[in-house]
């Protein structure tokens, strides 16, 4: 799966306290790093992959769906990563939007996820089996414990926007949830402009 990396700025060290301009709509002011998700690059992720090969074909697989900006100006145990999250609305099938989600590869690493705007929902699920299914509006917020797998989905109609911050030696592993042909549960539409989850029955089991 493709990873757009707009790098602004190299990473460095700057051992001296930063203000951050942080936008409510997504971005940070002196970002290090911006990537981008395209329609394109979300093949397989999604259970109903017909839908998914419609909405490309008719609305291109170039169509960004979302992506995130990062500052990251220290490296090493102790230093942060901060940023925003940017997640544009929509579904595939039964299905809201979502970001790919991941395990951290220091896995007891934990993030805190701020709800600048929109509505969306944190789905967390652990390796032996715990699921958990958070909703998310402005001036709420998740602390995500080390250990859960992580997923932003935008259950609302508009972008839905989180700030997050997490240690910089965490690691993203992205394949966790390829393996286990997706996450355990599937955020859905409940038929009546809200969501539910339902359990994806292609889901394998995660392995350590
Ligand atoms: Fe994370």
């Amino acid at each position: 799966m493709a990873t757009h990396d707009l790098g602004v700025l190299p990473a460095f060290d700057l051992d001296i306290p930063t203000l951050l301009d942080i936008s409510r709509e997504g971005g940070i002011g002196g970002r290090t790093r911006r990537y981008e998700k395209f329609a394109g690059d979300m093949g397989g992720v999604y259970r109903d992959g017909d839908a998914w090969r419609a909405d490309v074909e008719a609305r291109g697989s170039d169509r960004l769906v979302y992506w995130v900006d990062d500052h990251r100006y220290q490296e090493g145990p102790g230093a942060l990563v901060v940023g925003t999250s940017t997640l544009l609305p929509g579904r595939v099938g039964d299905e809201f939007a979502f970001t790919r989600g991941h395990l951290h590869e220091v896995a007891d690493r934990a993030e805190l996820y701020y709800c600048l705007k929109g509505r969306g929902v944190l789905l967390l699920e652990t390796i032996d089996g715990r699921s958990e299914a958070i909703e998310l509006s402005p001036g709420k917020a998740v602390d995500v414990p080390g250990h859960w797998i992580h997923r932003s989905v935008n259950v609302g109609d508009e972008p839905f926007v989180t700030l997050f911050c997490y240690a910089a030696d965490a690691g993203q592993n992205y394949a966790i949830i390829g393996d286990a042909n997706g996450m355990k549960s599937l955020v859905v539409t409940d038929g009546a402009g809200g969501w539910t989850t339902v359990p994806n029955s292609d889901h394998r089991g995660y392995r350590a």
